[in-house]
């Protein structure tokens, strides 16, 4: 039987991950900062509800023992846990700035550190990372969410060229927006209150980015899990899979039109 880990498994793709693992026989070591309040996971055999801050070393080292303890191997490491800061990039603070990387971006490459001497030692290993249409293109008022995408984007992509001498394989999941909590649950929303200059910016931009999160072409959590099932399964050499109708053309319009003539593109939205 085969093993997966997860990060931010209390919730959305996670949760929804975790559960569809589980259903198609596979272990389940479902991490999360409150495993306390988790009810739905815990009951199922196969799963393992274990604390993991991706903030806190210990946290992570302590998960990955823990889940070899119970299940003896992992094959799969999915790094989902995220959030986003929203706003006007000059009213965020430094240590909001920062918050922003430590989870996306640092906290992501910290398990994907933790779980690498096992990896290597079974000279095995899919590691998947969630990243989302944002990693691909730049839309408006999103500018530090999306830096940690692209961050990923390019640190997924430039060690999977040497981890393929180890045999592990590296993935990266693009979602558009899909229907989890996350706009709700997972986002820090920043204010001008102190910076009128961008009012009218921010006005104007402000049905834009409600059309973006609020699309009728978002996907559910149910059908990404389904998709980093894929992921892990295929045995290809595939890196990115595009999820969501929203994702998909806005890629492809991008593909088409070039990457400047995309930005005047975005640009017309709101001006
Ligand atoms: N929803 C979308 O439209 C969308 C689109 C593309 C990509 N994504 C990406 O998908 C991933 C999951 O998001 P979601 O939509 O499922 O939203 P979500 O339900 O809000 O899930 C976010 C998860 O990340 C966890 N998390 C936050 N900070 C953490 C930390 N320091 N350590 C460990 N876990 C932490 C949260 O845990 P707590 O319960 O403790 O807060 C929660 O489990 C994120 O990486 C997000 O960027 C989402």
């Amino acid at each position: 039987m085969k093993t997966i880990m997860i990060t931010g498994s209390s919730s959305g793709i996670g949760k929804a991950a975790a559960r569809y693992f589980a259903e198609q026989g596979w272990n389940v070591i479902a991490t999360m900062r409150s495993p306390e309040r988790e009810t739905e996971l815990s009951p199922l055999e196969n799963v393992l509800v274990t604390r993991l801050d991706v903030e806190q070393q210990e946290t992570i080292q302590e998960a990955v023992r823990l889940g070899l303890e119970r299940f003896g191997t992992i094959d799969v490491l999915l790094n989902n846990a995220g959030y986003g800061v929203l706003g006007i990039f000059e009213a965020a603070s430094d240590e909001q700035i920062r918050k922003q990387f430590e989870v996306n971006v640092f906290g992501l490459m910290a398990v994907t550190k933790a779980i690498l001497p096992h990896f290597r030692a079974n000279h095995n290993g899919v590691i998947i990372n969630l990243s989302s249409m944002s990693g691909r293109v730049g839309l408006p008022s999103f500018s530090l969410y999306h830096a940690t995408k692209f961050a990923i984007e390019g640190f997924t992509e430039t060690l999977s060229f040497e981890l393929a001498s180890q045999n592990i394989r590296l993935k990266l999941i693009e979602p558009g927006v899909v229907k989890t909590d996350f706009f709700g649950r997972s986002l820090d929303l920043l204010s001008i209150e102190s910076l009128p200059d961008y009012r009218a910016y921010s006005e104007s931009v402000q049905p834009l980015v409600e059309a973006i999160i609020k699309t009728d072409s978002a996907c559910t959590p149910e059908l990404v899990a389904e998709i980093i099932y894929q992921a892990a399964t295929d045995g290809t050499k595939q890196l990115r899979y595009v999820v969501g109708e929203d994702a998909k053309a806005l890629l492809e319009l991008r593909k088409e039109i070039g990457e400047d003539a995309f930005v005047q593109h975005i640009t017309q939205q709101f001006s």
